[in-house]
C-alpha cells in the first residue's frame, strides 16, 4: 500500500520516522510506500537537506531521511493517508486529501481538537475518513532535531467500509514499536481524547510546565479533574458516556508516559504560533452553551489562554483563585 502523511510538524515526523525507519522489516504482504507532504518552508528545507534527527525515548539518537515533499503531483494515489496537521489547517488539508486518496482508500485523522473528522468528511467523504487519536509524545529540541517523548497509545476507530486496510494500518504501525488499538466507538476516541487534551494542555501552557510537573502540583491535579467532569457532562448530552474516575486514571496515566513532553499547546506558546485552544477547550464551551450547560473551569482556561495568545501573562494563582471563587 501507499501511505502519505500530511503534516511535517512534530507527530508527522516522529509517525513518519518510524514509518520508514521500519519498513525494512516489515512482512512482505504489509509492505509499503511512504511519501510525506507538507509545506513549511523552513521545516521542508531542514528535513530535505539535513532528514530528522531523533532522540529516542530510550537516550539513543538517529538521523533519518524522510521522503517530504511540498508538492502535491509527487504523490502516488494514496491507500491511506494519516492527517496530522494542526485543527485549523484541516479544511485547507482536506481538500489536498480529496486530490491524492484512491477511491477505495482510507483517511485516518489522528489530530488534537473536535471538528476534524466533519471537515475532512465533506471534501474526501465521509465513507473514507476514520477517527483516530494518539498519545504519542514529541519535542522539538532544535531546528530538525526532535524528542521522542512518550511512546504513547494509539487507536484507530474502526470504519466498517475499510476494515481491511485499518487492520493493515494497525499492523504497520504497530511492527514500528507503536501501541496501536482498532475500537469500535469513534465518539468514545473522540471525546476521550479531548478531555486529556482540555485537563493537559491550557495548564501546561500557562505554567510554562512538562506534562509530568502537571501531577507535581496540587492545584493542577484539582483543576484537571474539573475539566474531566464538565467534558463528561457535555459528552454525556452527545450520547457519550465517559466514566470520570476512568478518565481520570488515563489522564494520569498519559501524563507519567508523557512526564518529559511539552505539550503541543506549551511548544505553539513557546514558538508563538497559533495554538489548538480554539478547537480543544473552545470547542468544549462552545458545544455545552448549545445545550445550556455551565463549563466554568473550561470557560476560565479558555479566557486566560486567548490572553496569554494576545501576550497577557496568566499566572497560575490567579486561575486557582477564580477556580476557587467558583
Ligand atoms: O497535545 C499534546 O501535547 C498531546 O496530545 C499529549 C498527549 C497531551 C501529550 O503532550
Amino acid at each position: 500500500m501507499d501511505i502519505v502523511v500530511f503534516g511535517i510538524g512534530a507527530l508527522g515526523c516522529l509517525f513518519a520516522q518510524h514509518l520508514q525507519e521500519s519498513r525494512s522489516t516489515i512482512a512482505p504482504a504489509d509492505r509499503f510506500g511512504l511519501h510525506i507532504y507538507g509545506t513549511w518552508k523552513s521545516q521542508l528545507e531542514i528535513l530535505s537537506q539535513q532528514g530528522l534527527r531523533l532522540l529516542h525515548a530510550d537516550g539513543t539518537e538517529s538521523q533519518t531521511q524522510l521522503p517530504v515533499t511540498n508538492d502535491l503531483d509527487a504523490l502516488p494515489a494514496a491507500d491511506a493517508v494519516l492527517v496530522l496537521v494542526k485543527s485549523y489547517q484541516t479544511s485547507k488539508t482536506a481538500a489536498l486529501v480529496a486530490r491524492v486518496l484512491k477511491p477505495q482508500g482510507v483517511c485516518v485523522t489522528l489530530q488534537n481538537g473536535f471538528g476534524n473528522r466533519e471537515e475532512l468528511g465533506k471534501r474526501v467523504g465521509e465513507q473514507r475518513v476514520a477517527v483516530g487519536s494518539t498519545s504519542q509524545a514529541a519535542t522539538w529540541l532544535g531546528r530538525g532535531y526532535l524528542h521522542h517523548a512518550g511512546n504513547g497509545q494509539t487507536t484507530l476507530g474502526r470504519n466498517r467500509h475499510r476494515e481491511d486496510l485499518q487492520q493493515q494500518l494497525t499492523r504497520i504501525l504497530r511492527n514500528c514499536g507503536m501501541p496501536v488499538s482498532l475500537a469500535d466507538d469513534p465518539g468514545t476516541i473522540l471525546w476521550t481524547k479531548l478531555a486529556i487534551n482540555a485537563a493537559i494542555n491550557p495548564l501546561s501552557a500557562l505554567l510554562q510546565v512538562k506534562n509530568g510537573q502537571l501531577l507535581a502540583h496540587a492545584d493542577c491535579g484539582r483543576i484537571m479533574q474539573r475539566v474531566l467532569f464538565e467534558v463528561c457532562e457535555v459528552a454525556g448530552r452527545q450520547n457519550v458516556n465517559l466514566d470520570p474516575d476512568d478518565l481520570n486514571k488515563k489522564l494520569f496515566e498519559i501524563c507519567r508516559t508523557t512526564a518529559q513532553n511539552e505539550s503541543s499547546m506549551l511548544q505553539d506558546m513557546r514558538n508563538k504560533r497559533q495554538t489548538e485552544i480554539d478547537f480543544i477547550t473552545g470547542k468544549i464551551v462552545a458545544i455545552a452553551k448549545n445545550y445550556g450547560i455551565k463549563t466554568p473551569v473550561n470557560d476560565i482556561l479558555f479566557q486566560k489562554m486567548k490572553r496569554l495568545e494576545e501576550g497577557v501573562p496568566a499566572p497560575i494563582d490567579d486561575v486557582v483563585a477564580l477556580v476557587d471563587q467558583l
